[in-house]
């Protein structure tokens, strides 16, 4: 087990008298887009937070520099680093990030996603149970439902996972649902719609390799990182022809994270919610307010529509709102864009400028 940073900084009240620390959460995939926004939220209301990642994706001096939490380099399929990690650290719950999250990989190279994102899983979900920790926070998907038939989709969409991505997410859900009636392991899966912008402050963003998303795939356009942005498809029966999608602030996927978490501690059920914002943006409207936001007019591409994806994706988050009481803070989209594009110009550099 490599232990690269460690400070477990003593939370103060405001009068600087020293207040006990909420439990410990082990974040998985902490070092990564979603995971360290969740990681911050969790400190900022007072837990401890002990982050597992591998690093195949993670940005380890984020996680140093920014989060300063202990930051465990290794991987939820090793079970023997798994017990050991759960005997050292008194842990009271899990979030998991961790997983591998590129659509079109996940079809070309199955296995790679089953092994990480449910075998890897099935392993941490073990480990738990002989440790005797049974609150678990999940990172699920909108794209189990597969193909809308209402919008916008409620919990109870049926579900029809159209890439193995995908159905790893909804596996992973029937072994929590399996994993409750047989171990009493308490668990809320967060069904995701788009996550998008950053850290309003700039310290935290979205950097994966490859990155597959249109916003961070807009801003770096922007800052000349790459040629054009490809628009799939225009020929949609959507108001301006191109896809419509509900992006979701990282900052509004961390809260609910953490109103999930003390839900479980309090003693709630089982659960699954949808995040989302509530509000369907246009690709041309994406990109229309990322040229706005950044002031940069830069070259797009038309192209024909991908296989397989809906014309409109749009969540309700009713449940999460009434359930948990929570509230998106962040849901217009310059908002969104605009702490984005604050990340991407402290991470990548601005040569327009
Ligand atoms: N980004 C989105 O729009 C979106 C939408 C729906 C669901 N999700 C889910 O949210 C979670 C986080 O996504 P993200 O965008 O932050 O991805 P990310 O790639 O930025 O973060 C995942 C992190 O997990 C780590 N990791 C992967 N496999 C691991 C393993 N076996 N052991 C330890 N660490 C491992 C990676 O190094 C990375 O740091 C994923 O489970 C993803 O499926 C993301």
């Amino acid at each position: 087990m490599l232990t690269i940073a460690s400070s477990n900084p003593l939370i103060m009240k405001a009068e600087g008298d020293p207040i006990m620390t909420k439990p410990t959460i082990l974040v998985t995939g902490g070092a990564g887009y979603i995971g360290s926004h969740a990681a911050l939220a969790l400190q900022q209301s007072g837990y401890n937070v002990i982050i597992l990642d591998n690093l195949t994706e993670g940005h380890p001096e984020l996680v140093k520099e920014v989060l300063q939490v202990e930051l465990i380099v290794g991987d939820t399929n090793d079970r023997l680093l798994l017990d050991q990690l759960f005997s050292n650290h008194d842990i009271a719950a899990v979030m998991h990030f961790a997983a591998y999250i590129a659509v079109g990989e996940s079809v070309t190279n199955p296995s790679r996603y089953y092994r990480n994102n449910v075998v890897g899983t099935l392993t941490l979900l073990e480990a738990m149970i002989a440790a005797n920790v049974n609150k678990f926070v999940f990172s699920s998907t909108c794209a189990i439902y597969g193909m809308p038939q209402e919008i916008p989709m409620t919990e109870n969409h049926p579900q029809d996972p159209l890439s193995p991505y995908a159905a790893s997410k909804a596996m992973v859900e029937q072994i929590l649902r399996d994993f409750d009636r047989a171990y009493n392991l308490k668990s809320v899966a967060f069904r995701y719609f788009n996550a998008s912008g950053a850290d309003p402050k700039g310290r935290l963003g979205e950097d994966h390799h490859p990155e597959t998303h249109l916003i961070p795939l807009a801003l770096l356009t922007a800052l000349k990182h790459r040629k054009s942005l490809s628009i799939f498809g225009t020929d949609y029966d959507t108001p301006d022809g191109t896809a419509v999608r509900d992006y979701i602030h990282v900052n509004d996927l961390a809260s609910a994270h953490v109103l999930g978490l003390e839900y479980l501690l309090k003693g709630g059920d089982s659960n699954v919610f949808n995040l989302g914002n509530g509000n369907g943006f246009s690709v041309r409207e994406v990109i229309e307010t990322a040229k706005k936001v950044t002031d940069i007019d830069f070259p797009v591409q038309e192209s024909d529509r991908r296989v397989g994806d809906p014309p409109i994706l749009v969540g309700s988050s009713e449940k999460a709102q009434t359930t948990l009481g929570w509230k998106s803070q962040y849901s217009d989209l310059e908002t969104i864009i605009n702490h984005a594009w604050l990340w991407h110009q402290k991470r990548h550099g601005n040569s327009n400028k």
